[in-house]
């Protein structure tokens, strides 16, 4: 019901005014106002992240198209991977009297009082992509995204499967250096977690060093820069994103060794620049973090506004890339 009289007032609004109140406005800025707006469009006040990777790029233009294509006023901002940048957009939202929030926390912790707020001034808050660790699922309506836990779970699956290839040197043993995301990031904490449980099973595989390269690739260059310097006869780089992996590639290039052969590369994301290392063989594993979410989020931002029954929590569908899938997928990768 919502979404028909959307699109029609976006082509009215479209064809006599501006585009401004279908398309996004910029920095959670003074575009055109919320519920109490004149078009009676539903406007969504949006905080990313930031723009640290090739997945958030996607994630971002995805949110953004659909908007356009759904009639929904948003309100844009990039927190350049900073918590109060993202609580100080929640506020201006909430001062402008969007219908609805949505965010993907840059961080999993400190978002009790904002989010406290934004419920006082009876305004919905949907969490996409990364979810926060409150106490209390009444500050948020429903949680769209990807299961991390899982995603490394796959990630260390693969590791123990291909456990034999994977120890290089032949010594036996399996040393495995990590490239973590953003400290205290959900994707960070849970990739983390998922493997670790599962190389668990095999004896033969350590984790010989583990530190955040922020999810960016000149982070992951830098940290296995460190790590090639560190550490002797690293087998495995298992890499949060694969912007850090693409990152390692660089290091490891430079190092004068042959990523995927000498080191074995598992990422996570399978966007393009990933997917074209992988079916290159400079990456061995990717395992699929999709950033699609846009239209998923509309829909659920429209359904929370109209007051309907929305699930707690919506997990996306995944899948993983071995080399050889990589190249046959390629040219149809959207991102
Ligand atoms: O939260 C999703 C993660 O954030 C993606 O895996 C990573 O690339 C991004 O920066």
């Amino acid at each position: 019901m919502l979404k028909k009289s959307l699109v029609a007032t976006c082509a009215i609004t479209l064809g006599a005014v501006t585009l401004t109140a279908c398309g996004s406005s910029e920095s959670g800025g003074s575009g055109s106002s919320g519920s109490g707006g004149s078009d009676g469009g539903l406007t969504m006040g949006f905080a990313q992240v930031g723009a640290e990777s090739g997945w958030r790029t996607a994630n971002t233009k995805s949110i953004q198209d659909t908007a356009k294509s759904e009639g929904v006023d948003l309100k844009f901002s990039d927190a350049q991977q900073k918590q109060e940048n993202q609580i100080k957009a929640i506020r201006s939202y909430i001062q402008q009297k969007v219908d609805v929030i949505a965010f993907s926390p840059v961080v999993e912790t400190g978002w009790d009082t904002v989010l406290l707020e934004a419920k006082r001034a009876k305004i919905p808050v949907i969490l996409t992509d990364r979810s926060v660790d409150s106490k209390d699922d009444s500050l948020y309506e429903t949680f769209l995204g990807s299961d991390f836990v899982q995603e490394g779970e796959k990630a260390g699956d693969w590791l123990v499967e291909n456990a034999d290839e994977s120890d290089v040197d032949g010594d036996g043993s399996i040393k495995v250096v990590e490239l973590e995301g953003t400290t205290g990031a959900a994707p960070a904490i849970d990739r983390k977690e998922g493997f670790g449980s599962k190389i668990a099973a095999d004896d033969s595989i350590e984790v010989v060093a583990s530190q955040t390269g922020d999810f960016t690739r000149d982070g992951g260059k830098k940290v296995m820069e460190t790590f090639l310097k560190s550490e002797k006869g690293i087998d495995v780089v298992y890499a949060h994103n694969d912007d850090m992996g693409l990152g390692a590639i660089e290091a490891i290039k430079a190092a004068g060794m042959k990523p995927g052969t000498d080191v074995k590369i598992i990422t996570v994301d399978a966007v393009k620049d990933g997917m074209t290392a992988l079916s290159k063989g400079e990456i061995n594993f990717i395992v699929e973090c999709n950033p699609l979410l846009g239209p998923q989020l509309m829909d659920l931002a429209k359904k929370v506004v109209d007051g309907e029954e929305v699930p707690k929590r919506v997990v996306t569908e995944e899948t993983t890339f071995d080399q050889e899938q990589a190249a046959e997928v390629l040219d149809q990768r959207q991102y």
